[in-house]
Formats: structure tokens, sequence, C-alpha cells
């Protein structure tokens, strides 16, 4: 490992570096590839976070359905009864932040140093893309806080990313980054595990395992069940982060209500997520086609065949298969 997880402190240029994954330089900390501009809001959410028992955190690898868990555990949180719910106004992203962006992209260097989070009421949700890395004051038998984990087929996850890469570089074509990113060259990255987050195998296996020994505290959803089942895993998801729906809620069509808010149809439609966003990253990027097997569009069985067997070799004896 180039540095220790808990450092306070992180000698970016010291870690390993990789330039080739649009749209960030990543560099190498605690075994995972990190955008340069997020990893100093890591090191210090690492140090100064402040859990509390309420709070949940939804964690994923990134372009794994985290836009969708966001909005249905927020939805879950605050059920839609009026027409006016903040989803219809408000992208997921804006109604649950992350973790480590928050306490990267706070402009106050007061606010920096201390817990950017405290002023949050509880019960906090709050997401993050970081690996089962989390501080130990969160993961510790006794803290309290439970995390849900969405995980999605790799395949797909690497299409999702590099799709994503592809807008972003778009987005800031004209600052100076329309360099061609081949999907060939980023599938070869990606194979080695350089990509944000990744490797993807061992993101996922970290909560894996984290929720086989506390599956009290470590909810694990697959994206692809989700879009099977969505009723089902709502239901599962609001029981476990302890807002339940009552027997009235239930009947009066609450969890029919929660998938339709958040379906991507839905979301992809409505206005702040048509044309909201910031000037590289608009809201319309986080909604492409949210299906499963899109991979098959885009790589060959020999470039599948490949991931699967890494993922696999990398999971062997975690009893986890996709
Ligand atoms: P695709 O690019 O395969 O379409 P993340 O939210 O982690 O960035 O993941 C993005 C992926 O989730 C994208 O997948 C996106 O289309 C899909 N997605 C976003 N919102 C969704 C929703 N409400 N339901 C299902 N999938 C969704």
């Amino acid at each position: 490992m180039a540095a220790s997880p808990d450092a306070d402190d992180v000698h970016m240029a010291e870690l390993p570096l990789e330039t080739r994954c649009p749209p960030s330089p990543l560099r190498r900390y605690g075994g995972f590839w990190w955008p340069e501009p997020i990893l100093p809001g890591v090191v210090a959410a690492r140090a100064r976070f402040v859990p509390r028992p309420s709070d949940v955190f939804l964690a994923s690898f990134p372009k794994s359905g985290t836009t969708w868990l966001k909005a249905l555990a927020f939805a879950a949180d605050h059920p839609p009864r009026a027409p006016d719910h903040p989803l219809r106004c408000r992208n997921p992203h804006d109604c649950v932040e992350f973790l480590e962006g928050l306490f990267a992209l706070s402009p106050s260097p007061v606010i920096r140093g201390g817990d950017v989070f405290a002023a949050h009421p509880s019960p906090r949700v709050i997401a993050t893309h970081i690996p089962y890395l989390l501080p130990e004051r969160v993961t510790a038998e006794g803290a309290g806080c439970k995390v849900v984990y969405v995980c999605r087929d790799p395949k797909d996850a690497f299409v999702s990313t590099w799709m994503f890469a592809k807008k972003m570089m778009e987005a800031a074509a004209d600052a100076d980054n329309n360099a061609p990113f081949a999907i060939e060259d980023a599938f070869e990255l990606y194979c080695h595990g350089r990509s944000m987050g990744g490797p993807q195998w061992h993101h996922v296996a970290g909560y894996w395992d984290a929720s086989r020994r506390r599956p009290e505290k470590v909810l694990f959803l697959q994206y692809e069940d989700m879009l099977r089942d969505p009723a089902g895993n709502v239901s599962k998801l609001a029981e476990f982060m302890g807002c339940a729906f009552s027997d009235g809620e239930e009947a009066a069509g609450v969890v029919r209500d929660i998938v339709e808010l958040c379906s991507i149809d839905a979301l992809k439609n409505m206005e702040v997520n048509k044309n909201g966003g910031q000037l590289y990253v608009k809201n319309e990027s986080f909604f492409r086609k949210g299906v499963a097997g899109d991979w098959r569009n885009h790589l060959t069985p020999a470039m599948a065949a490949r991931l699967d067997k890494i993922v696999e070799d990398a999971l062997q004896g975690s009893e986890f298969t996709f």
C-alpha cells in the first residue's frame, strides 16, 4: 500500500499516478484508484468525519446504480405524499451528498478543518464511493451505523463508466480535453483495476464480506435484482434503514409511488435532470439506459470473457458470484 489510509494527510505527488483514465488523473491510495480532486476529501473524511449511530451510508462503486439508490433511499425516508416531492425539483445527488465529495469540495478552510456533516440533522443519509475502508468509527461493532451497498455486473459498470467519461470529456472539449478515449484502451485499464474507485471487484468484495459478517448493519443489494423486483427492494431498503412503511402506507400504494417516482424514465424527464447540473457534469449524464446487459452492445465476447475471468479469480473463496 502506497500510504496508510488512516493518515490525516496525503502526499499526493508521492502516490502512483494514472493519467490515461479521463476525466481526472487517478492516484493509487489504500489499494484503490481515486480521482485526484476527490482524494483529499477521502482522507479528510476518514480523519475527521464523526459518525452518529443513526447514520445510514449508501455505498457503491461508481456507475453501479448510485443515483437510483440515492433516490430510493431519500424517497423511503421522505415518502411521496404530495405532488411537490423534492425529487421532482432536485437531482438525487443534491438530496443525498457524497461523504468524500463534501469534504473535498467544501470551500472554507475553516469548514474543511472540521466535520462538514456536523450541521446535518439526524438521521443522516450519506453516500460514498469509498471502498470498505470507511473509518473504523463507522464500521466498528458498536458504532451503530448502517451501510447499504449496491453492486452491478462489472461489464455494465465498465461500459457505464466509459460512457460517462466520454460525456464529461465532450463537455470539457473546449477546455483542451478532447483526446479520443477508445473503449479498448479504457477496457485494458479497467482490467488492471485502473478506473475511478477500481479495482471494481475488490470494492465489491469488501462490502460483500462485511454484509456476510454483519448482515444487520450492511445490506448488500444488486442492481440487476433491483431492476427485476424494484418494489421488493424498496420495502427491504426501507425496513433496513429503520423507516419501514406502515400497513396504511402500504395499502395506499407508497411502494408503488416510490418505484414510479424513482424510475429512470420519471427522473430523466424532470426539468432539473434534463437541464440542470454543473459545467462538466450535467444532471442528464447520470441517466442513460438503466438496463442490465448493455455491455453486449459494446464488448466483444472475448472482452467479456476476459473480464469475467479476472473477476471470478479475484472473488474466489468469497462465495460471491455475479
Ligand atoms: P447506464 O450507463 O448503464 O445506463 P451511478 O448512478 O452509480 O452513476 O450509475 C449510473 C447508471 O445507473 C447508469 O447506467 C444510469 O443510466 C443508471 N441509472 C440512473 N438512474 C437510474 C434509475 N432511476 N433506475 C435504474 N438505473 C438508473
